[in-house]
């Protein structure tokens, strides 16, 4: 079985059936995930035994100004084929009308609800970057719309799909690793990102929702729980003014609660202001305790230390994670990029294809539901996620306002998400109906 679905072979593996891809945003993330994607899927077709071949393209994109989807034209319209560019404003509306059948948000994180309600109102099968939404009302709304419309509403974790952390997962999953107590997790960004890829939208943003939000996912999918508690403390002064809006570095707390009543701790420190010169691209590490065993990864270390004269560490990386995302020169003669960063982008075009292709229209719900309830990356699966991002940019906001040290509690007497404020008598209930 794979993915716990039923693989019996089906009958209609026709083919080739087309998938026009829509792309809202072309910026990083585009280039190192959805690029290389588009581009194979584009070469080779993707096979999926349940449902045939599928012809996938990139058919439309919109992006702000359109610059960077003009210099893919320019430079790659070879291997990623023709396709339609709009530009702002109204460029998601008209992405949607030109006739796509699946649509990836990967615009600033605090844009994603915006194009991902209109692709799922519109009936799109939808793919949002990482954190999906900043808040449980923005997720609930999409969630809604996504059934009433009979479409995929899905999220990339591609932590989820690194080898490493599905070994963890397996062990945890086998009861060797038993009884999670805590853990540390650390992912530090370098300055660049937040000195120059991000300077458009960076005011006011803090690196704890752009890239925590990985290892939240990783905890809370790998060892459930019900979160029960979040804290956070953050530092600013390099990307902006020291009493501004704008973090360098947060530290999240989660606390979680298990079934026998026993509960663990997780604390998750990010930065964006690593030096450039750092060896590794980004620094990533975490630790896990249990009962009976302690499970240490580190992503960036992973066996290969490189130098090359004049190159290493800014223009080449010393250390390099060649499982995300990397070019390699196969055996075979091909150039290709891969890695877990765009299986997950393929897996999540594999599921579209089964719901429409995969059998008869009849069974069409059978086979959403069964893609609906993959917790790896199905929207209605990330509440928790999403509960600890809206905690941590609600204590980080009255944090700027000069009002540190607050505390999150997640369904208590008051409501599914509440506040509580040094030195106030009256909690703030962040969001009311369970989490
Ligand atoms: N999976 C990962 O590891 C990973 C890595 C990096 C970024 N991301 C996520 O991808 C998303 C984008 O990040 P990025 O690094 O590519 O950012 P970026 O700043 O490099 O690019 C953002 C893109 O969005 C476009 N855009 C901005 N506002 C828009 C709007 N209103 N309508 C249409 N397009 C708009 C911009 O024109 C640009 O093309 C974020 O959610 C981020 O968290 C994920």
């Amino acid at each position: 079985m794979l993915d716990g679905m039923n693989t019996a072979p089906v009958k209609n593996v026709s083919g080739p059936h087309p998938l026009r891809g829509g792309m809202v945003g072309m910026g990083m993330i585009f280039d190192e995930t959805y690029r290389p994607f588009f581009e194979a899927a584009r070469a080779e077709g993707v096979y999926d035994h349940r449902c045939g071949l599928l012809d996938v393209r990139l058919a439309a994109v919109a992006s702000r100004t359109g610059s960077r989807a003009q210099r893919y034209l320019d430079q790659r319209r070879d291997q990623l084929g023709e396709f339609r560019s709009f530009i702002e404003p109204n460029s998601v509306a008209e992405l949607i009308d030109s006739g796509v059948d699946f649509v990836c948000v990967a615009t600033p994180d605090d844009r994603h609800f915006e194009a991902a309600a209109a692709a799922l109102q519109a009936g799109k099968h939808t793919l949002i970057e990482k954190p999906s939404v900043l808040s449980l009302e923005q997720l609930d709304r999409l969630c809604q719309i996504a059934r009433q419309n009979g479409v995929l509403a899905k999220v990339v974790y591609h932590k989820l799909l690194d080898p490493d952390h599905k070994k963890l997962r397996t062990l945890v999953v086998d009861g060797q690793l038993q009884h999670v107590n805590h853990g540390y997790c650390s992912l530090l960004e370098p300055k660049q990102i937040s000195g120059s890829q991000f300077a458009e939208w960076i005011q006011g943003r803090n690196p704890g929702t752009y890239v925590a939000v990985h290892y939240l996912k990783l905890i809370d999918f790998t060892f459930g729980g019900r979160l029960t508690t979040i804290s956070c403390s953050g530092q600013r002064g390099i990307v902006g003014p020291a009493d501004g809006d704008t973090w360098d570095s947060t530290q999240l707390r989660l606390v979680y609660e298990y079934d026998d009543g026993r509960t663990a701790a997780f604390d998750i420190h990010t930065s964006w202001v690593t030096p450039d010169n750092f060896p590794g691209y980004v620094e990533q590490e975490v630790q896990f305790r249990f009962d009976n065993g302690v499970w240490n990864g580190h992503s960036r270390k992973r066996g290969v230390e490189c130098t090359v004269e004049g190159k290493t560490p800014l223009e080449l990386k010393i250390s390099m994670n060649n499982h995300y995302n990397g070019e390699f020169a196969e055996p075979d003669g091909r150039r290709t990029q891969r890695g877990y960063g765009i299986e997950v982008i393929e897996r999540f075009v594999r599921e579209v294809g089964l719901v429409e292709f995969g059998g008869s229209a009849a069974d069409r719900a059978e086979r959403l539901e069964q893609v609906n309830a993959l917790a790896y990356n199905d929207l209605s699966a990330d509440r928790q996620v999403v509960a600890a991002v809206q905690a941590m940019e609600a204590i980080l906001e009255r944090h700027a306002a000069g009002r540190p040290d607050c505390v999150v509690r997640v369904n208590d007497d008051r409501g599914g998400l509440v506040l509580y404020e040094p030195g106030s008598a009256t909690p703030e209930v962040l969001y009311a109906p369970p989490v």
